[in-house]
């Protein structure tokens, strides 16, 4: 259970959020109080895992090393490699295979941008990683469904399309940005050949494991939240949400430190040093108050 492997894919060029993101990463962007890679970071935690490969545009990387380190203040390890070209969400695999990190394993990769919330979606998480044949993706209820990777089912639930941006969805469950594969995605990955836009589709690989019988679909619930901020509205609803979820419960959520803390990766003294460097804001009393 602690062998899979996790990704986050941070590269893109962010072109929706311009002028913002001219010269910072997207997935370096707030989102109320922490960046917004800490929240995708938090995902891959709370399911379990402890080796993450962080994968940004080439002229990020060094922001991203300075921000979360080599993990070790969190108790796990991150490492990088670059996306030279936003050549699609797939490629995440390919690289994580040329850079050595999957070397066989089981993965999950998720996207820099996006959040996840909730309880139950937590429970859901240490159930998905679990070792398992072929893949499982999420399904989520949104309005907009052609927005996204849209799953069409039969009669008993059962998931027979999935389809990229359609202008006919199937149903309006979107396929969220958290993938979780066996150790067959690079191989499958390398076989997916680029679309219209000129990217390798995430679609295209997870259509490779439905073609096989292997894709699993979860679907998150009313008690999930599962935000994208890759607009400037969405990037302010998501920021909202934290706001209003932190102040009313006077809990934080996604916060990296508490997660390894909360999962025994760190002892106290281990969480006072990562809290240390960000104690003179909210954030870092917080995490400090936690102690008491
Ligand atoms: C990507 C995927 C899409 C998925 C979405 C989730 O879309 O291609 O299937 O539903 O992420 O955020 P993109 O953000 O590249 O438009």
């Amino acid at each position: 259970m602690e062998n899979r492997r996790g990704i986050i894919l941070a590269g893109g060029t962010g072109s929706r959020l311009h002028p913002s993101t001219i010269s910072v990463s997207k997935q370096l962007m707030p989102v109320f109080d922490k960046p917004m890679i800490y929240y995708p970071l938090c995902t891959l935690m709370s399911a379990g895992m402890r080796e993450i490969l962080v994968i940004t545009t080439p002229r990020d990387q060094d922001a991203f090393r300075n921000l979360l380190g080599d993990g070790s203040l969190l108790g796990i390890s991150i490492t990088y490699a670059v996306q030279a070209k936003p050549k699609g969400i797939a490629q995440a695999l390919v690289i994580g295979e040329d850079e050595g990190f999957l070397d066989g394993h089981q993965s999950a990769l998720v996207l820099g941008d996006n959040l996840f919330f909730g309880d139950e979606f937590d429970d859901q998480l240490l159930e998905t990683n679990k070792p398992h044949v072929g893949a499982t993706v999420f399904g989520y209820h949104v309005k907009n469904p052609k927005d996204y990777g849209v799953l069409g089912f039969d009669d008993d639930g059962r998931v027979t399309s999935i389809e990229e941006k359609p202008d006919n969805p199937q149903s309006n469950f979107a396929v969220t940005g958290l993938y979780f594969y066996d150790e067959h995605a690079p191989t499958y990955a390398r076989t997916v050949r680029p679309s219209g836009r000129q990217e390798l589709e995430i679609t295209a690989l997870n259509q490779a494991y439905l073609d096989r019988g292997e894709l699993r679909v979860e679907t998150l619930g009313t008690g999930t939240t599962w935000l994208d901020t890759g607009t400037h509205r969405s990037l302010l609803q998501a920021s909202n949400f934290v706001g209003i979820i932190e102040e009313r419960q006077g809990r934080r959520i996604c916060c990296p430190e508490e997660v390894a803390w909360r999962k025994g990766w760190i002892d106290d003294a281990g969480f006072a040093r990562a809290a240390e460097p960000v104690a003179k804001s909210n954030y870092g009393r917080y995490l400090l108050s936690l102690l008491d």
